[in-house]
């Protein structure tokens, strides 16, 4: 029986069991060099050790202008690399394998340049009053991931994960109700996902076959069946892991089977590992190790990424593994303090740091 500690494989790569770090942003850890800190070192310094088969570091930006925050890690110029390496060896060392999650905001960007008070044009469609991307603009755009993963590579890492869900800017691409273009970047789902596939064909050729090309997709795109379309147009275009979250439409859940016992998110991410070949992490709301390892057992994922909680117990994994008790999140009424600083979490102990 498949459960929660057997190992599986990755083009090749090992990976010592079904439990990985999901992306989590460490706000207010970075400056606006996008530079790694220490304490971005040992935060997932500890949580590799913590027992993290993969680790996906946090949304990691490809362009100054795309960014989400302007706290986010960057990789849009090669002083980042050295940072970068010293996540990716620290996971190396203690067994995890090491992803990073590399991202562009799209409208959601806050950077705001004095050249353009307004912000750059990021916008695929006419939702709102911004001007669409022009073709040379979506060309810099993959320039720009293809350069960003190139360095992770550089720097140690098995692979990257395109952020393409949360309404960001390769879901806006993907969304029917987000992407209102009349090129061939709008319309059909071929065209919706042009840009996607462009963007991992140009990484595949500057990072080579055995480099993991991974996708954090949106299972709600808009609906449950356009999420298992674009994730089976994404397999058969080359991408080798698919990590399941939801889109920027919240409202659109899809209906979860009674004897189903967890939300729409990861029944979507179910139905889409049921749906495709490739690899499936499944996430959101998972919370315990007994909820994790039922998934596993019964074969609704791959893989499960457990992220509030990693964030309070850095030993989640290892924890679990001894049998030993966690420190599990509040989920706090207010909001998740890591929003604003992990600093402020309540459950945040000096070793989970
Ligand atoms: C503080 C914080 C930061 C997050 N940053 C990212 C991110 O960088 N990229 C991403 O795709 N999701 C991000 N997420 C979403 C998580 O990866 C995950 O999907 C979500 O927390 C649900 O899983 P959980 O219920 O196990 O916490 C973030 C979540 C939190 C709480």
């Amino acid at each position: 029986m498949i459960g929660l500690f057997t190992e599986a494989q990755i083009k090749g790569n090992l990976v010592k069991n079904r439990i990985v770090l999901p992306p989590m942003v460490c706000f207010g850890w970075a400056g606006e060099d996008g530079l790694v800190s220490e304490k971005h070192r040992r935060h997932y310094a500890a949580r590799a050790a913590g027992g993290a088969g993969i680790v996906v570091v946090e949304a990691t930006c490809v362009s100054q202008d795309g960014r989400l925050s302007m706290d986010q890690l960057g990789l849009w110029n090669d002083a980042q690399i050295p940072g970068m390496k010293d996540l990716a060896d620290d996971c190396l060392e203690a067994g995890a394998l090491p992803l990073v999650q590399i991202h562009h905001a799209g409208w959601k960007t806050v950077f705001k340049s004095t050249a353009d008070p307004k912000g750059p044009s990021v916008r695929p469609g006419k939702k709102d009053t911004g001007s669409a991307l022009n073709l040379g603009e979506i060309a810099g755009i993959t320039e720009a991931f293809t350069t960003a993963a190139l360095r992770a590579k550089n720097a140690g890492f098995a692979g990257v994960e395109l952020h393409g869900a949360h309404g960001y800017l390769l879901s806006q691409f993907a969304s029917p109700l987000d992407n209102h273009r009349t090129d061939t970047y709008g319309g059909t789902l071929e065209n919706r996902l042009r840009l996607h596939v462009e963007i991992g064909r140009s990484i595949r050729a500057a990072c080579g076959a055995d480099f993991i090309l991974s996708i954090r997709i949106g299972c709600n795109e808009p609906d449950l069946d356009g999420g298992i379309a674009v994730a089976k147009y994404l397999e058969a275009n080359g991408f080798d892991l698919l990590h399941v979250s939801a889109s920027g439409h919240e409202e659109s859940q899809p209906d979860v089977p009674e004897a189903f016992p967890f939300n729409w998110i990861v029944w979507g991410g179910a139905s889409i590992h049921r749906a495709v070949g490739i690899p499936v992490i499944v996430v959101n709301d998972i919370r315990t190790p007994e909820r994790a390892q039922w998934l596993v057992e019964n074969e609704w994922a791959d893989f499960v990424a457990i992220g509030k909680d990693f964030l309070t117990d850095a030993r989640w994994g290892e924890k679990v593994r001894l049998g030993e008790p966690l420190i599990s999140c509040l989920h706090c009424k207010k909001g998740c303090s890591w929003f604003s600083s992990g600093d402020r979490c309540p459950r945040r102990t000096p070793a989970s740091e």
